[in-house]
């Protein structure tokens, strides 16, 4: 049998745990990752969370000399993507995570550094870019795309051929509707129901979902 792939988890904050739980539940049905430890910018060295260790910062990361699949457990996309940018060790590959007891269907691609996590539908012709989150039972209808470094937090629905840009974050329970398309670093409030294209930078919310404010 081959030996477990060593894997560390960036960001040992709430979604951070979230991650362990996954790859846990991955390796329960099938040993696949050895999870060596958590790597985080804020937490002090050799603090322990959820059981396992803080092994140091971003930097750390970038001086660690043998191979090594990271992943990259942070929710707030502009955050998630600074944390990439920083990142420069050739050392490091960033794996898709799937969990077991998501639904995908025909045709889905996924680039570097995915997580799909629990009870998450896709059905078909769906792209998501680099380090896509979905999160907790999000529903992806057919031909739609996601930007790198979106966020698709718990319940959220997307319609068919919706298109989201990079660097979105959509909130908690929020559906969009069919053929809506949302630019760049927008965010889509917890609970919206987003009936009409959203501009670049644009916070939406609300039933129908209306900007609150300029966030660029
Ligand atoms: C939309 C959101 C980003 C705005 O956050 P913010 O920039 O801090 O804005 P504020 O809280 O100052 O709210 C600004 C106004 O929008 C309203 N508002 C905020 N979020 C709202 C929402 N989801 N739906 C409806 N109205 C909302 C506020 O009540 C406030 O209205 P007021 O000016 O009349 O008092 C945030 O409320 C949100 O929904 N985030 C998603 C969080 C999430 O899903 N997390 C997942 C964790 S797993």
């Amino acid at each position: 049998m081959s030996e477990p792939a060593k894997i560390a988890i960036v960001g040992a904050g709430g979604f951070g745990k979230e991650t362990l739980v996954m790859i846990n539940q991955i390796n329960a049905i099938k040993l696949h990752w050895q999870v060596i430890g958590f790597f985080d910018d804020g937490i002090q060295r050799d603090s322990l969370v959820a059981g396992l260790r803080v092994l140091g910062n971003v930097d750390d990361l970038n001086n660690y000399e043998k191979e090594l699949s990271v992943v990259i457990a942070v929710g707030d996309p502009r955050t998630k993507k600074m944390i990439v940018d920083k990142i420069r060790n050739p050392m490091l590959n960033f794996p898709s995570l799937i969990h077991p007891v998501a639904t995908i269907g025909e045709n889905i691609k996924a680039g570097a550094g995915c997580i799909i996590t629990a009870g998450c539908r896709l059905t078909i012709d769906i792209t998501l870019n680099d380090f896509v989150l979905l999160n907790l039972n999000t529903t992806i209808g057919h031909d739609v795309s996601i930007g790198s470094y979106s966020s698709i937090m718990p319940g959220v629905h997307l319609s068919g051929y919706v298109h989201v840009g990079e660097e979105v974050l959509i909130g908690t329970g929020a559906s969009v509707l069919q053929h809506v398309s949302i630019a760049d670093r927008a965010v889509i409030g917890a609970g919206a129901v987003v009936n009409r294209s959203v501009e670049k930078g644009r916070t939406v919310a609300g039933v129908p979902a209306r900007p609150i404010k300029k966030n660029d």
